[in-house]
């Protein structure tokens, strides 16, 4: 709660070429207040502090330049400054930038946000370091999802097919897409299904080299946000991208050593991160988004050619402190047409529930994100009360197990960006106001 009487207050930021005041809306005034709910208070991952822990979930806007001939192709615009900075102004301790692909062609759709050029120059480079430094001079963090769609590629973005009442619409070469170059573990007309009916393009199987290609685009990639000033670096292994489809049976039918066993399916999701954890500063941290079961157990598919579940989730999870991964991003589902999911309100809380639980029972440090259906004050901040140290140190009255260590949230940030402050009031913590909304009466 900014009070007028702490002058002088305004500090100009240096973050931004321009004048703009620093501020740090959603920053508890006192931390260590014993009132200050752990949802408001800081979390430090390796040399990054967020002041909070709410975090804006990766959402793809389709929104960037679709010409590979145009200096503006993949690159952010005025359209992110507005929507992430939002976030970033009232309070948010961590904004996602969408998934941005590492290659060309690992665009879900033509206008999909990228960063493969990796020129100080490129646009690519010079919008992303502008978001940042917006975000920076709000006192919010940054973190660029890095993804690339493999099978699931060159499709049209949603609304137009919302618009053409269809699933789903490819993008052909009229209308920027790439259907000759969709690429996947395995290829041919037999991967193109989705769950729909419409299907993909028929994608290519990429061969060893070109693996190794993309592991290096990754950590380029990452390189790249780095200089570009990001705090936060996570891979997309979720939701039947790329990384997904190699670590399932189902859609992974390679017989060398990227295909078959666990280790081999692993193989890829493995050295992309050891790449990346080569070129990335050791203060930087490094998540990964996974969809810790494609809910295909019992499904006939399943039966057939194995399948990624919450088993598989529990095996991986020993091998992520020797990868460099600081937090698992729990999400679920998005590989197969015949995926089982009952929704509701906790189905991916749960998930996280259950492999916090497992990574402390085996003594080690991987932190855990929460995301799915979160909307409420309260909610957030059951979902992580006690999980800071200094907290459950104190704590006189063991609660609930924490559930997570930060929340994710995404439609929610969409339908009220100010959440952040209103979650604040409603649980009575203290925070900053960003300097021009004092009049507002924001907390
Ligand atoms: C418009 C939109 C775009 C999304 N784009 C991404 C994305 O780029 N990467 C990703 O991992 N998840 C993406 N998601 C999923 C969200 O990050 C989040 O996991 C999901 O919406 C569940 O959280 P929620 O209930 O708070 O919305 C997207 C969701 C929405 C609504």
């Amino acid at each position: 709660m900014g009070s007028v009487n702490q002058t002088p207050r305004v500090i100009p930021s240096t973050q931004t070429p321009y004048f703009t005041p620093a501020n740090n809306g959603g920053e508890a005034l006192d931390p260590t207040d014993p009132n200050t709910p752990t949802l408001f208070r800081p979390l430090k991952i390796r040399d990054v502090t967020l002041k909070n822990r709410v975090v804006v979930s990766p959402m793809c806007m389709y929104s960037a330049e679709s010409d590979l001939s145009s200096p503006l192709v993949g690159a952010l615009t005025d359209y992110h400054i507005a929507h992430l900075g939002q976030f970033a102004l009232k309070g948010a301790g961590l904004v996602f930038v969408e998934a941005q692909a590492v290659q060309p062609n690992g665009r879900i759709s033509p206008n999909d946000a990228g960063l493969w050029d990796h020129s100080p120059d490129s646009e690519q480079f010079k919008s992303l370091q502008r978001v940042v430094q917006f975000c920076h001079s709000q006192g919010a963090k940054v973190a660029v999802q890095l993804a690339h769609a493999g099978r699931k590629a060159s499709v049209l973005p949603p609304w137009v097919a919302v618009q053409a009442k269809k699933p789903n619409v490819k993008a052909d070469e009229s209308t920027g897409g790439f259907p000759s170059d969709v690429v996947g573990p395995s290829g041919g007309a037999d991967e193109a299904w989705d769950g729909t009916g419409e299907g993909y393009w028929a994608p290519r199987a990429l061969t060893v080299e070109e693996i190794q290609e993309l592991v290096q685009a990754f950590a380029k990639s990452a390189e790249t946000a780095v200089r570009a000033g990001v705090d936060v670096i996570e891979i997309h292994g979720a939701h039947g991208y790329l990384i997904n489809q190699f670590l399932s049976p189902v859609t992974n039918k390679r017989t060398d050593a990227y295909g078959g066993s666990f280790e081999n399916r692993t193989r890829l999701l493995r050295e992309v991160l050891t790449a990346i954890r080569a070129v990335i500063p050791s203060g930087t941290p490094l998540w990964l988004r996974i969809s810790a079961t494609e809910w295909l157990d019992g499904q006939a598919v399943a039966a057939e050619s194995g399948t990624w579940n919450v088993e598989s989730s529990l095996q991986l999870l020993p091998l992520l402190p020797e990868l460099g991964v600081d937090l698992l991003d729990v999400s679920s589902g998005g590989n197969h047409r015949t995926q089982k999911i009952n929704i509701h309100t906790n189905y991916h809380i749960d998930l996280a529930a259950q492999l916090r639980k497992a990574i402390h029972a085996t003594g080690t440090k991987t932190l855990v994100g929460a995301v799915g259906f979160i909307t409420e004050a309260d909610q957030a901040r059951g979902l992580v009360e006690g999980a800071d140290e200094a907290h459950a140190a104190n704590a006189t009255v063991s609660g609930p197990e924490p559930v997570a260590d930060v929340v994710l949230m995404a439609r929610q940030f969409m339908r009220e960006p100010e959440w952040v402050m209103n979650a604040a009031k409603k649980l009575g913590a203290k925070v900053e106001v960003p300097v021009q909304f004092w009049r507002a009466g924001l907390v």
